[in-house]
């Protein structure tokens, strides 16, 4: 039996949150949200596909002031084709928006804009030009993905950043093409990859490439490759035992319960004693009166007694 989502107790933490944001990605997506907030860039943010809710309650953490955060899932919508039914209901079968929901209001005090609709509805819901920060995670089919890449382009402010998830994994070979054909052939530049997800941008990557070159080398949990590959220069960042960065317990946190007292400390106990192993001289003796003319043993065995007694 499949339990619903909702059923689970409220999360205390975002590791109690269930999702797929590794650590290496939520420093990046800290490090690129700060980035822009430093240098005073305002803009909307968006993420497509929340399941329960993991990266989104992270990036609602970078909401400022006056900016807008839409998240759009299919929740217990239908897909609104086949590939993509058979997709959500083999991945997050028993998925509603009230665990998302749930979830998010652990953390923050007001929900984002929810679109519960395909991801295809968000280029006629979002402004054109209005966001700094798209994460794509929603159908990981190619036709959704070239789709929902388009919407990002559209949807983004000058220099703002996007971030494809699963670009690379074995069972999304859609989301491959559809990244590396943006790349390509649709002026998509990358900034860098983790293991799992590429971040890019139709702006100048250079800049913050360096920064992130200069973090990498900075840190000892973060190993680094660059390379050349049609043009466009490939910063590879992989996170070697690397913390996820702090982030605030939710409402429902409680301390852990302080530890019950000691219990007085047992008392020594005698080592249990050590197997005992006959002597070479007993087994030279108990063969001695085995061979012997029973007179001689007799006489042997009555001095042992006398002996022990
Ligand atoms: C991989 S999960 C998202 C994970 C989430 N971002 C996280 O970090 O935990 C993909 C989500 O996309 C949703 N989804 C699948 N197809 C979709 C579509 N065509 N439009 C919108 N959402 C879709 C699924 O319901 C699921 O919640």
């Amino acid at each position: 039996m499949t339990t619903a989502y909702e059923d689970k107790p409220r999360p205390r933490e975002l590791n109690d949150v269930r999702g797929w944001f590794p650590p290496l990605d939520q420093v990046l997506f800290e490090k690129l949200l700060t980035r822009q907030e430093d240098r005073g860039e305002r803009g909307d943010l968006l993420e497509l596909g929340v399941f329960m809710g993991k990266s989104a309650i992270f990036m609602g953490r970078h909401l400022r002031d006056g900016e807008k955060f839409t998240v759009c899932d299919l929740f217990e919508n239908d897909a609104p084709d086949d590939a993509n039914g058979a997709e959500t209901a083999k991945s997050y079968p028993t998925l509603t928006r009230d665990a998302f929901q749930n979830n998010y209001l652990s953390f923050h005090d007001d929900l984002p804009r929810v679109l519960q609709a395909p991801s295809s509805v968000v280029a006629g819901e979002v402004d054109q030009k209005s966001c700094r920060f798209v994460h794509i995670d929603a159908s990981h089919l190619y036709e959704h993905v070239y789709g929902d890449i388009g919407a990002a382009q559209d949807i983004l402010l000058p220099g703002g950043i996007v971030v494809l998830d699963d670009f690379r994994s074995e069972h999304t070979p859609g989301v491959s093409i559809a990244t590396w054909e943006a790349v390509l052939t649709r002026g998509l530049r990358p900034i860098c990859l983790s293991t799992q997800k590429l971040y890019g941008t139709w702006g100048d990557p250079e800049p913050i490439q360096d920064e992130l070159i200069a973090m990498a080398e900075g840190r000892d949990d973060c190993d680094l490759s660059v390379q050349q590959a049609a043009g466009h220069r490939i910063v590879r960042l992989k996170g070697r035992g690397m913390p996820a960065p702090e982030f605030p317990f939710s409402k429902f946190y409680e301390e852990p319960a302080p530890r019950p007292k000691a219990a007085p400390a047992a008392q020594p106990q005698p080592a249990p004693a050590a197997p005992r192993r006959r002597s070479t001289r007993s087994r030279v003796r108990r063969v001695a009166i085995d061979v012997l003319p029973p007179v001689i043993t007799r006489a042997v065995q009555r001095s042992r007694a006398q002996r022990r007694g």
